[in-house]
């Protein structure tokens, strides 16, 4: 962690806790985070129960705020299925995660598609968390490097409008769900690297954005990869889905926190 960055932690509920159950959980981690006073906590539930986790937070005058998990490009119109950036809003959402990679593998996400998003979302106002990561077929490819710099280069132009207002996770996919987690080290030099072509927008940019690391995070694995100089926070799938464990990860976040005023 660097003492510029305000740590974040974000957990991504996916497809699951859309209802009583998201309630819950939101009234757990509101009461298990609220000493957490130097970390950003950031819960996403699904469209379904992004309205009622607000309520629920509200009620707890809690500081956590809220991730949508995906978002169309246009603000209206005939796409069916479809929710805009206005509409999460509306519900309580000021964060939208975008591009993570079950959108990209599942869901034929591209790049441009994603940079589309990533532009709507701050055209009105929404928070993205931009996602990139490779597969396990482009790590053992030794790609990894080459396939997370073009999916940032996708998006860069975008979150250097509003530098500090975005924030970047890297989810290696082999990673996710698995129990497999990359090295601190591993994570480290791949958040360096993103750095860096923010750098070549501008300092501001790589300064003020936040990079966080996904995939298998846990409480017991959290600490290393939080202590890694560009590693800002975290994004947190089947471990946040339990309160008392995603409180855990948010404490080794408030361990390592630099005093900032960031938000
Ligand atoms: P897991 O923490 O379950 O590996 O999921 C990571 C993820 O996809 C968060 O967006």
């Amino acid at each position: 962690m660097n003492p510029i960055r305000r740590p974040l932690i974000a957990g991504n509920w996916k497809m699951n806790a859309g209802g009583q159950d998201g309630c819950a959980l939101a009234d757990a981690v509101a009461k298990s985070v609220k000493d957490s006073d130097q970390v950003d906590v950031v819960v996403s539930p699904p469209f379904t129960a992004l309205a009622a986790v607000a309520h629920v937070l509200d009620e707890n005058k809690s500081k956590v705020t809220i991730a949508a998990q995906n978002m169309h490009a246009e603000p209206s119109g005939a796409f069916t299925g479809e929710i805009s950036s206005s509409m999460l809003k509306e519900s309580g959402a000021s964060w939208v995660i975008l591009g993570h990679s079950e959108r990209r593998q599942l869901f034929g996400e591209t790049d441009e598609m994603v940079a589309r998003k990533v532009s709507a979302a701050l055209a009105s106002g929404l928070r993205p968390i931009a996602c990139v990561g490779e597969t396990l077929d482009q790590r053992d490819a030794e790609a990894t490097l080459e396939v997370v710099a073009r999916q940032v280069r996708a998006f860069v132009d975008e979150l250097a409008k509003q530098p500090g207002f975005g924030v970047i996770a890297y989810e290696p996919v082999w990673a996710i769900g698995t129990g497999l987690v990359a090295t601190p080290e591993d994570a480290q030099a791949v958040h360096a690297m993103i750095r860096g072509i923010l750098g070549e927008s501008s300092d501001e940019l790589a300064q003020q954005t936040r990079i966080l690391y996904g995939g298998s995070v846990k409480a017991d694995n959290a600490e290393g990869l939080l202590d890694q100089a560009d590693i800002d926070g975290a994004l947190v799938g089947g471990a946040s889905l339990d309160a008392a464990g995603f409180g855990k990860i948010v404490e080794a976040a408030q361990r390592l926190a630099p005093r900032t005023d960031q938000g």
